[in-house]
């Protein structure tokens, strides 16, 4: 349930994450706010799970701090994250979503209603006593963004959740994630696809080996690139 402290605004305060020699992400500065979806684009590698892991709490900074409606402490509270390939539980579709309702406090009693209200948002009404793994990864993907919105997040997190979809399920999961952002939830997703940007994002925070390379509205990042590797990327160069 929707808690009563906002998480927002999400800010990394000149964060670094450095795992034995490596430095992953490097003096990271990002303040994100509520408003249309922020986008975290950038190629293999360039940090973008590691960056919406900190942001979940589930790792900690090496230097710097991270905050959640100013505070540094627990993680954010109404959260829910979706990682790159989804864990569903063995059981049927309408489980994984009921078990995502307990989780998040819904009163057993109104757990069989919403379960049917969150599957057919999703479109998986019909598949709703099929086991949960033997759904196509689409499918997976629907059921896992079903049971995260369960939560009622105020922030909802999204790792590549199109990453090895086809154009169809792919409209289909942007569609489910702009309807949530129409109705108030911060949606941060991690996508390498510029297509993705020009469909979803209100703003892009670009990253480039661990650094934010570009923080701007999604039109600014598209028409006015300020960096050129922003520009290369824009242009469809590779950008390594
Ligand atoms: N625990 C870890 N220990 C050492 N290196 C790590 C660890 N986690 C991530 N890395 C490295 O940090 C870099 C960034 O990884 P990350 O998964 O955040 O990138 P990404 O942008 O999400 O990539 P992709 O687009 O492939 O999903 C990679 O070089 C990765 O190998
Ligand atoms: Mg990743």
């Amino acid at each position: 349930m929707r808690a009563a402290r906002s998480d927002l605004p999400l800010s990394l305060d000149d964060v670094s994450l450095i795992v034995g020699a490596t430095t992953i992400l490097d003096r990271v500065n990002l303040t994100i706010g509520p408003g249309a979806p922020t986008l975290i684009l950038g190629p293999n590698g360039s940090g973008k799970t590691s960056l919406l892991r900190l942001c979940m709490g589930l790792a900690s900074p090496s230097r710097g701090a991270v905050s959640w409606g100013g505070r540094t402490d627990g993680g954010p509270e109404s959260r829910a994250i979706l990682f790159q390939k989804p864990v569903m539980l063995r059981r049927s579709a309408a489980a994984n979503v009921a078990y995502g309702l307990a989780q998040a406090g819904c009163p057993r009693g109104l757990r069989a209603r919403r379960t049917e209200e969150l599957l057919d948002r999703v479109g998986l009404l019909a598949l709703a006593l099929r086991p949960a793994r033997r759904l196509s990864g689409g499918e997976q993907q629907r059921l896992a963004l079903a049971r995260a919105l369960a939560r009622q997040p105020e922030i909802l997190l999204l790792d590549e959740p199109t990453a090895s979809l086809d154009p169809a399920a792919t409209r289909f999961v942007e569609e489910i994630v702009r309807a949530a952002a129409h109705s108030g939830t911060k949606i941060v997703m991690a996508s390498h696809d510029l297509g993705q940007v020009r469909r979803l994002a209100g703003e892009v925070v670009f990253l480039v080996r661990g650094r934010v390379v570009e923080h701007a509205s999604a039109s600014d990042f598209l028409d006015r690139p300020s960096t050129p590797q922003a520009a290369a990327f824009v242009r469809g160069d590779l950008v390594l």
